[in-house]
């Protein structure tokens, strides 16, 4: 083999040797690009699927919280208490407060009810000399169990459950009930 063709089998070998790693590299970014677009559509679609399964996955929080003791609550009465969101977002601050009425029946009897009206949400008060819930958005009234008096609430007052538990009156806190839905 002369010094030509060992010049020209040389140049042959590095062309093979171009188109081989041109090929490699195509390979390469066709399988980055892949896995680029996976990545892309995991980032999308989990948050997605998450979201759409969360209901079936996540149990919500059950927990007893102390609203104050036994004495604190005259039989009777109807009383605003505040306690910490079951469910309080991230970013909630003091609106992770939140409240009921507590009303005391009997000497170990509790009712619990929500300060949201039934119709869209307001906060009610309760008016003592009258023994009435008001709503002051559209002008619901409720009795002291929570029952509709009068206006536009389609149903009564959604309750909390409640117990007394070593002298300390508790509420078990549950995301907010809404659409007049009693848990108690
Ligand atoms: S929100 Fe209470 S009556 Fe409408």
């Amino acid at each position: 083999m002369n010094n030509n063709e060992k010049n020209q089998k040389g140049s042959e070998t590095a062309l093979e040797t171009a188109v081989s790693t041109a090929i490699t590299r195509r390979q390469f970014l066709t399988r980055l690009s892949l896995a680029a677009g996976g990545l892309g559509a995991a980032l999308v679609g989990v948050p997605i699927v998450g979201f759409l399964f969360s209901p079936l996955l996540k149990k919500e929080p059950e927990v007893w919280q102390s609203v104050g003791k036994v004495g604190d609550f005259k039989v009777g009465e109807t009383t605003h208490v505040t306690f910490s969101d079951a469910s309080p977002l991230p970013w909630a601050g003091v609106a992770a407060e939140t409240a009921a009425w507590l009303r005391r029946t009997s000497d170990q009897q509790f009712t619990a009810f929500t300060i949201n009206c039934s119709h869209l949400g307001c906060p009610v008060r309760w008016l003592p000399q009258a023994e009435l819930f008001m709503c002051p958005c559209h002008g619901g009234v409720y009795n002291n169990d929570g029952s509709v008096a009068a206006g536009p609430p389609p149903t009564g007052l959604a309750r909390y459950l409640v117990r007394v538990n070593n002298g300390q009156v508790e509420i078990r806190t549950t995301p907010l009930p809404i659409e007049g839905q009693i848990v108690g």
